[in-house]
């Protein structure tokens, strides 16, 4: 069934499977910014979304949930092990993230990789519309659009990078460096966080495969253009901005800083247990600076919120294992009866506790080694409608383009970040009003939606011979 005029393919399903204590399955919404951002162009555009639902338990009939289509596409326990865990997470993820962790290159992973790109190509043909337009996403799905291109010549095809792009004397590792970038060549538009990454991408098109370009532009041999750029991704400022104002939300975080005994300073991380976050470092310049007396557990807590991911892959696992021994001793060595240094959660919470928590913080510390953009350090800002806070922010983040007034750091510099943390405590207030209202309003310029529709308009635009226009 040919349906869709707007086919959204992502890794992930927007959902989360629920298990219910009576074994009843329930579907809820994951709280990710792309599904919002896209829920009103999917609804005008009887649109669909293809994606993994987790799990390999069953292989799952499309489904509706909420008034939006969900196609599932399976995998199974070997296919999680070498696409997901391995090409994905432990091969594609390092090495496009500086290499911050070693990637590890083996034939079979890739072999996965090309097997399960295929199948979400396949189901992608089967829902689409005629001359339906596709959109993409990430560094798991890179093979899909020329798969796609090849079963469905009619479609528009758009591909979005959430990660960052690797420069090329990186990507050239890669032993299937040529397939990928042919892979990303089956769309129309290929779309990056940031310039320079397109700016990658487009070299190596011109070094590696041999094609004409001329800036984001590639000239195909059959005729056909490849237009690439940057789109910085967003998250949903006047929602956030909305619950962060919410009686319930005002009061737990009142209740947070009571609850960690009223320090003077709460400062706060945010992130998926990655070790492309820098978290590490970030907690040893915390230590340090309690340790040197600039800093007294009396007067400054440091939150660290530490989401649970990927755990079956083994550079996540260490890091698990370092960070649990950095806070133990940290907290050992600095913390006193009832005051510990570092209260870390290794959670997720709801999008009210995390509004809560950034209410609740004095100063959020977004150190990132490598990141593609960091959607923590927006949604601070987006919270901050006091104008109070301070953001420490890592220059490596794709956020610092756009977050200028950020105390920005050199996450590898731990005696500079320790700098800029003090600098941020000691911070007069005007100035950091100052500093917040200045990325408030660049914020509030370009929310998720602006980012969703500036790709979709560029993708229409690709072929203006086109029959159907996508309903705003
Ligand atoms: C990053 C990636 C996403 C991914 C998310 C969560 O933001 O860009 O593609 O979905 O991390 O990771 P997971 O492996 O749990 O999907």
């Amino acid at each position: 069934n040919h349906t869709a005029d707007l086919v959204i393919v992502a890794n992930r399903l927007p959902v989360d499977r629920v298990v219910n204590p009576d074994g009843s399955i329930e579907w809820r919404r994951s709280p990710g910014g792309l599904v919002t951002a896209l829920e009103p162009v999917m609804r005008a555009n009887d649109g669909a979304w293809i994606g993994w639902p987790g799990g390999t338990d069953e292989d799952l009939e499309p489904f509706v949930e909420d008034g939006l289509s969900l196609v599932p596409v399976h995998l199974t326990e070997a296919e999680v092990e070498e696409f997901y865990e391995g090409f994905s997470n432990a091969t594609l993820w390092p090495l496009y993230h500086d290499v911050v962790a070693k990637p590890e290159f083996h034939r079979e992973w890739f072999d996965a990789y090309v097997t399960v790109n295929r199948r979400f190509a396949e189901r992608t043909a089967d829902v689409a519309a005629e001359n339906a337009m596709v959109w993409v996403h990430d560094y798991q799905l890179q093979l899909v659009p020329a798969m796609l291109r090849e079963l469905r010549p009619d479609l528009r095809i758009g591909f979005f990078l959430h990660i960052p792009f690797p420069p090329a004397e990186l990507f050239q590792q890669l032993p299937w460096r040529r397939q990928l970038l042919e892979g990303l060549l089956g769309a129309d538009v290929v779309g990056f966080q940031r310039p320079g990454a397109a700016q990658n991408f487009v070299r190596l098109v011109r070094q590696r495969v041999g094609h004409k370009t001329h800036r984001d532009m590639v000239y195909l041999p059959d005729g056909r253009t490849v237009q690439a750029g940057s789109f910085p991704i967003s998250i949903d400022v006047k929602g956030l901005e909305e619950l962060a104002h919410s009686e319930p939300v005002q009061q737990r975080a009142k209740e947070i800083r009571e609850q960690l005994g009223n320090p003077k300073r709460v400062l706060l991380g945010v992130d998926r247990l990655d070790y492309t976050k820098g978290i590490r470092a970030r907690l040893r310049a915390f230590g340090e600076l309690l340790e040197e007396g600039e800093l007294d557990v009396e007067d400054a807590v440091f939150v660290q919120v530490a989401t649970p991911s990927r755990e079956r892959v083994e550079q996540y696992r260490v890091l698990r294992d370092d960070i649990d021994r950095l806070v133990g001793r940290i907290n050992g060595d600095l913390g006193r009866i009832g005051r510990p240094a570092i209260s870390y959660l290794h959670t997720s919470y709801p999008r009210e506790e995390m509004a809560a928590l950034y209410r609740a913080a004095d100063i959020m510390v977004v150190t990132p080694l490598r990141d593609g953009m960091n959607l923590v350090a927006k949604e601070y800002v987006a919270c901050r409608y006091d104008g109070e806070g301070a953001l420490v922010l890592s220059e490596f983040a794709g956020a610092a383009d756009e977050l200028r007034q950020a105390f920005l750091v050199n996450p590898y510099d731990i005696n500079g970040m320790k700098a800029s943390i003090l600098e941020a405590i000691n911070a007069d207030p005007k100035s950091l009003n100052k500093r917040m209202k200045a990325m408030r309003k660049t914020i509030n310029e370009h929310d998720v939606s602006d980012w969703a529709s500036s790709f979709l308009d560029v993708l229409s635009e690709t072929k203006p011979m086109h029959r159907k226009q996508l309903r705003p």
